[in-house]
């Protein structure tokens, strides 16, 4: 089964080209970062449109890259939310429109099962309970994952998302957009103790998320020093960031461990682009150690928003015998826990 993925839910046009659930033949990210980091955070609008200009030549250069062409390939896997509603719409249009005309079957995909399935890309034997952490800069789940496609949401964030919190705190900083890696950069030239910030909700009873508070501890703590313009002293700049990375990723590591510890969990997951994060690797693969869990997480380049991770879970979906109908449509909202609308149910493939 040869699959072509589509990924448009935010500012990356991704396609790629997958050959079973393993063999990523090619995975081509097309950032709009330049276009958005002067607004500082992402526009929807020019998103959709930047979506509608580049997602054929990155379709060509993924089929072109894999040396195969749209008549062989065998399913269309799209990922049809959570996102922005207009720059999915182009994806799954696009996504529609090839799989009638070449008479092969389309899936369409959540953003986040495309996330947790770039482990299984790179490692397809994990074994179930396992414990999934989900953080991107829309969202901030703690799931609890019983078996291919079965969630049990544990936890998720009250407020802002980790990402979200990220690039918050690295634009009052003056470190640009986006905020995640100029952070985690920043940071090692830091001292996380060299400035008091308090542990984002670490509430044992919970395993819900909160880290607006932190995030305004940064804003008051820049507002102090230079009046809310981005601060000129670097050093106090690491420290700031150092402290913020900090407290953020012990909070994940601490919830994260103990789910994995109640639901005894035969190993944890890291899926979504905060899982770059170099300082959430290294603490999470301590916690894992100390738990005797294995650890799995994503190479880098998959962490972040590309096509391989959305060909991937639809590969999966489609060899449950799942695709989707025609009348796939672009959702804003999509609980992981609940199936996919317009899901049509087939012979496994
Ligand atoms: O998963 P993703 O690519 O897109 C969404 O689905 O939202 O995640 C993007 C988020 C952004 O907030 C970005 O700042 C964050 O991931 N991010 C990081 C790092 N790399 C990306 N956050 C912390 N450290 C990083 N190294
Ligand atoms: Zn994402």
């Amino acid at each position: 089964m040869r699959l072509l993925g589509i990924e448009t839910s935010c500012d990356e046009t991704a396609a790629a080209v997958l050959e079973g659930t393993t063999a990523l033949r090619s995975s081509v990210v097309a950032s709009q970062v330049d276009l958005h980091a002067r607004y500082g955070g992402v526009v929807p609008e020019l998103a959709s449109r930047r979506h509608l200009e580049r997602l054929g030549p990155v379709i060509d250069e993924a089929l072109d890259r894999a040396g195969t062409s749209l008549g062989q390939i065998d399913a269309l896997a799209v990922t049809c939310g959570p996102g922005l509603v207009g720059a999915l719409t182009v994806g799954v249009a696009a996504a529609k429109a090839l799989a009638f005309a070449a008479g092969i079957p389309l899936v369409g995909v959540n953003h986040l099962e495309g996330h947790i399935y770039a482990n299984f890309l790179e490692q397809p034997a994990l074994p179930f309970p396992a414990i999934v952490l989900i953080v991107s800069g829309a969202h901030t789940d703690l799931v609890a994952m019983t078996g291919h496609g079965r969630y049990e949401i544990l936890g998720r964030t009250r407020d802002d998302a980790a990402g979200e919190a990220f690039d918050k705190a690295a634009r009052a900083l003056g470190l640009g957009y986006p905020g995640g890696p100029a952070i985690d950069r920043a940071a090692r030239a830091g001292r996380a103790d060299a400035v008091a910030l308090p542990l984002p909700f670490p509430d044992e009873t919970s395993f819900d998320f909160s880290f607006s508070g932190l995030k305004t501890a940064v804003l008051r703590a820049v507002a102090r020093l230079s009046g809310g313009e981005p601060p000129a002293e670097a050093a106090w700049v690491a420290d700031v960031a150092a402290a913020f990375q900090e407290a953020l990723v012990e909070v994940l590591v601490q919830k994260t461990a103990r789910a994995a510890r109640a639901r005894r969990a035969r190993c944890i997951l890291l899926a979504g682009g905060v899982a770059a994060n170099s300082r959430l690797r290294s603490r999470m693969a301590e916690a894992a150690a100390d738990l005797g869990v294995p650890l799995q997480m994503p190479r880098l380049s998959l962490c972040t928003d590309n096509a391989g991770m959305i060909a991937a879970a639809g590969a999966y979906r489609l060899a449950r015998g799942e695709r989707s109908s025609l009348r796939l449509g672009a959702y804003a909202d999509l609980d992981l826990s609940r199936p996919v609308p317009e899901t049509v149910r087939t012979d496994p493939a």
